[in-house]
């Protein structure tokens, strides 16, 4: 599936709610060439993620202090996102022909970079992949930030200890599934709150999760925290913030602590201070010194504790912003991922 020419989804339109197929436009030109110390990198897959969706806000005063470094994505600018990729020239000392590697490079089928860090979203810069560790694509999974997030908030702010009762929001999306299994690993009681009985029956099922709590079937989801947690929450894992958030805090046992880790609720909205909302938010991006000990970690999980997660394969660079819809509309189970190349 080598391409001849350089293809990138860029940004139509800033989305207005629940971004439409329309937001995005496909692009095509000449495969660029790398510069003095830079690299051309093809594009092997691209990891969605719904953070990506406040980056195709226009910069405004609701985000412009997160946003030190200037806009995101403006109007006819590639979409940002994770790559995993495969360096096909160098003119960078630092890698090679060959290498597989990962980093925050935007949906397009080749890239020029020179490996530097992103400012504010990738502070490791082009990381090469061990590929002794795992396979390469699960450096966009398991390996990447999602896997790299469930492994340090529990270490830095769960702190669990056996038996404690976890509570887990988004539980069937990637990182949640994978902090649900971890915290199963350490004899915590685990609870996934989620959206549809089939997500429900997976984290149950599959994953092994104590209990699951549909939000969009319970009566009342403070009642139905109480039922499953009866001597209050110990750790709760908030991946999506908003009024589902508020309730589940309010079942907080003495001891409990919350890692506030996304607030995907508001991702669609506008009227809210992203930096007030985010301030005091755990951010893997914190940790890049302990990157490379969690990446062994979990390789030893997956390889000797049965740490699974399901992952989508959609395939073709075009299919990206449906995906993407899809993903923010709640339709995935653990991580959807587009094949380039
Ligand atoms: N802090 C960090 O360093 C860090 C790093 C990586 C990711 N994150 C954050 O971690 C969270 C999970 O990321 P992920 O990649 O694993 O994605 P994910 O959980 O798979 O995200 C998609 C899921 O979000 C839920 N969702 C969508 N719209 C929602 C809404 N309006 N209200 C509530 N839930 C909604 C849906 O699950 P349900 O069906 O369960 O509703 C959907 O399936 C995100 O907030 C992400 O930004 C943080």
């Amino acid at each position: 599936m080598t391409q001849t020419v350089h293809q990138k989804v860029v940004l139509a339109a800033h989305p207005d709610g629940l971004p439409k197929p329309s937001d995005f436009r496909m692009e095509e030109g000449p495969i660029p060439e790398p510069g003095e110390n830079e690299m051309l990198i093809r594009t092997l897959y691209i990891g969605l993620e719904p953070r990506i969706r406040l980056m195709l806000n226009p910069t405004n005063d609701e985000n412009k202090a997160m946003r030190p470094h200037g806009a995101m994505t403006d109007i006819g600018k590639v979409i940002p996102g994770t790559v995993l990729g495969v360096v096909v020239k160098s003119n960078n000392s630092k890698y090679k022909t060959g290498d597989i590697v990962e980093g925050f490079l935007g949906w397009q089928n080749y890239v020029v970079t020179d490996g530097e860090p992103h400012p504010t979203n990738n502070p490791e810069g082009v990381a090469i992949c061990d590929t002794d560790l795992a396979d390469p694509i699960e450096f966009i999974g398991p390996l990447g930030a999602p896997g790299l997030t469930a492994i340090l908030a529990l270490k830095h702010e769960g702190k669990l200890q056996q038996e404690e009762a976890v509570v887990i929001t988004s539980a069937a999306g990637m990182v949640g599934s994978l902090t649900g299994q971890l915290a199963l690993l350490l004899d915590a009681w685990v609870v996934g709150v989620t959206s549809t009985d089939k997500k429900c029956a997976y984290l149950m099922d599959e994953l092994g999760f104590d209990a699951a709590i549909n939000y969009n079937s319970t009566k009342d989801l403070g009642t139905a925290i109480k039922g499953a947690c009866p001597d209050g929450v110990d750790y709760f894992f908030d991946n999506t913030g908003g009024e589902m958030a508020d309730t589940i805090k309010k079942h907080m046992s003495k001891s409990g602590r919350i890692t506030r880790c996304g607030i995907i609720a508001n991702y669609n909205k506008t009227g809210w201070n992203q930096s007030e909302q985010f301030a005091g938010q755990f951010s893997v991006h914190n940790h890049v010194s302990e990157y490379a000990e969690a990446r062994g970690t979990m390789s030893d999980l997956l390889k000797d504790e049965g740490i699974q997660y399901e992952r989508k394969v959609f395939e073709g660079l075009d299919l990206a912003p449906s995906a993407f819809i899809g993903l923010l509309s709640g339709r995935n189970i653990g991580k959807w991922i587009v094949q380039v190349s």
